[in-house]
């Protein structure tokens, strides 16, 4: 049996991980968030006092390193290392800047790359990231390139900041999300840019709401999918 595979790619905080989840849902397909993934190297990589930029470093540690990933009863992801759970400890911010930098390397993207594919060869899927409409799955049945000013994916940034409980200031926050887009699309290795099949979203005027009425829109047209399958 084939599943189907919808890819969304895009800078951070362009709503990706929240709109792939609510799409998932909606379609009843598995929402594998590979940032999450990312991350938990990059927060491996501070555990252990190496620098995530550190190329030798960081390839040196992955032989010695278990990453794997569980879904709930609700469908959310979490992310194990070493067997413990760790899906709270990589939303903190270092660990923001950490993944950015340890997925600059490419024997981390290889040694990440089997574990997506197989997510996608089992399930149907919608996996958000950075190059999954690019490398990952090239594939897809639909590619989606979701975007935002820098300015409203900042904003959003600090209100998931502040919603956890941390310290968020617009003008760092700001700094961090462009620094972030420099490293992620300039970088050699599987840099982040729309694949040439992808369908470019732009959420910075639209609401939650929208955003989903649009990606379900897509979703319908490029899957086929029939009413019961994509409900309102
Ligand atoms: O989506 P996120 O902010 O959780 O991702 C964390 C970092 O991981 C991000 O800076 C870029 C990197 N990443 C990547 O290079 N490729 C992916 N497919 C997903 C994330």
């Amino acid at each position: 049996m084939s599943y189907r595979s919808i890819a969304i790619d895009g800078p951070s905080g362009a709503g990706k991980s929240t709109l792939a989840k609510a799409l998932a849902q909606e379609l009843g397909f598995l929402y594998v968030d590979t940032g999450a993934i990312y991350r938990t190297v990059g927060l491996a990589a501070l555990e252990r006092g190496i620098d995530p930029a550190d190329a030798g470093g960081v390839a040196a540690l992955l032989p010695d390193l278990s990453i794997t990933m569980a879904y709930g009863e609700n469908g959310l992801q979490h992310m194990f290392l070493d067997g413990e759970d760790v899906t709270g400890a990589i939303r903190r911010n270092e660990v923001s800047a950490a993944a950015s930098k340890a997925a600059a390397i490419p024997a981390v993207r290889d040694f990440l790359m089997e574990m997506q594919r197989r997510a996608a060869r089992e399930h149907d899927v919608i996996m958000d990231g950075r190059d999954i409409g690019t490398v990952v799955l090239p594939g897809a049945d639909l590619k989606i390139y979701l975007t935002a000013a820098p300015e409203a994916r900042a904003e959003r940034r600090c209100r998931e900041l502040r919603e956890r409980g941390q310290q968020a200031d617009f003008d760092q926050v700001l700094a961090e999300v462009l620094e972030r887009d420099r490293r992620d699309s300039q970088r050699e290795a599987a840099p982040l840019r729309q694949a040439d099949d992808a369908v470019l979203a732009d959420t910075t005027e639209l609401d939650l709401e929208g955003s989903l009425r649009l990606l379900l829109e897509l979703a319908r047209t490029h899957l086929n999918l029939t009413g019961g399958e994509a409900h309102e």
